[in-house]
């Protein structure tokens, strides 16, 4: 298997270094004695896997096309990604102390600030794909760019990620509820009642968290100038592996180290939270993801060597230890 060769920790650290220099770049421009973007700064620069920049420049790759083209629209995402999380630390949402091994935007300024720093990195994001030259030597051209930004618009917005985060939200005053009748009623053992969930919280995975992953694997295929049909092949790649990457985020919730993390673990039970593991079971639940990574796979099977960073990518979302 061509991707047991790959030296994924390698490309990770390359492509890494790469995306953080362009988004210091980007913070560069502001002024940074202005509270506002050191908030900004404070989330963006602290890290995190910048999985979906990878797979952003790994779709390129795969596509023939050179993956500094993509990287206007993966640091664009990575930015949208940073305000999401800022917004879902909030003590309205999530109510986290702790993301990306330091303390969340609103425990290190105040919660007003960290609203502002998560919608300035959200509309500076449009700013910095719309206008690359202020920033990358390689962008797409202008149809594609606007091809791409229409696909982050709808990825990241009220028909993808925001809609996900409410229905999350949503999702845990439906599981009380179902907890409370099983509880009262004893249909606990009614499976269509189980599967009913089980769809309900694919629902809710896919937007907040699949779209994203999806928009990133597209753009990058669009940088390259792909076709309709390898799109089409790295769609169905990128939702089974958007899918596989949330249930893995529930499992680390329940048995992850949160000083490998940097995040708090057991917030999703203590929120009532509706996850794969508190419907299907640990152990159910990364025999779903193993398969989900499969299907991904086979999807891009089709493709050369040059995708086997989108395989050992795939490989890594299931084996991830943070
Ligand atoms: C965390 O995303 C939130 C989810 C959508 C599951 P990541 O696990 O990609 O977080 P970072 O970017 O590495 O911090
Ligand atoms: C976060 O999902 C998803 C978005 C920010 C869109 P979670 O709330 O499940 O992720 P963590 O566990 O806080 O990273
Ligand atoms: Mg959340
Ligand atoms: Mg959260």
């Amino acid at each position: 298997m061509n991707e047991l060769l790959f030296d994924l920790s390698a490309y990770l650290k390359v492509n890494k270094t790469l995306v953080e220099d362009c988004l210091a770049k980007i913070l560069g421009q502001l002024d940074p004695s202005r509270e506002l973007v050191q908030a900004m700064t404070h989330s963006l620069m602290a890290g995190g896997k910048r999985l979906r920049p990878m797979l952003g420049l790994a779709a390129a790759q795969a596509c023939g096309g050179n993956p500094l083209t993509a990287l206007p629209a993966c640091c664009a995402i990575e930015m949208i990604h940073t305000y999401s999380l800022i917004h879902d630390d909030l003590p309205a949402m999530d109510d986290d102390d702790l993301r990306r091994g330091v303390l969340t935007c609103h425990k290190k300024f105040s919660e007003a600030t960290a609203i502002l720093a998560g919608d300035g990195l959200l509309t500076h994001a449009f700013y910095v794909l719309t206008r690359p030259a202020t920033v990358f030597e390689f962008y797409p051209e202008k149809s594609i760019l606007l091809e791409i930004l229409a696909r982050i618009c709808l990825a990241a917005g009220v028909n993808g990620m925001v809609e996900g985060q409410m229905l999350d939200m949503q999702a845990q005053v439906i599981e009380s509820s179902i907890e409370s009748s099983i509880a009262q009623n004893n249909i606990g053992n009614n499976i269509g009642n189980k599967q009913d969930l089980l769809d309900h919280l694919k629902k809710i995975h896919g937007l907040k968290t699949g779209q994203m992953i999806r928009v990133s694997v597209e753009a990058g295929a669009l940088s390259a100038k792909a076709d309709s049909q390898a799109l089409a092949s790295l769609g169905v790649y990128a939702d089974n592996i958007g899918l596989a990457f949330q249930v893995m985020d529930d499992i680390l919730n329940v048995e992850g180290d949160p000083d490998i993390m940097g995040k708090a673990i057991g917030s999703d039970a203590l929120h009532d939270k509706m996850t794969f593991p508190s419907i299907l079971g640990l152990e159910q639940s990364r025999a779903y993801a193993r398969q989900l990574v499969d299907t991904s796979l086979t999807a891009i099977s089709k493709f050369d060597k040059r995708a086997d960073p989108l395989r050992a990518i795939a490989n890594y979302i299931i084996n991830r230890d943070h």
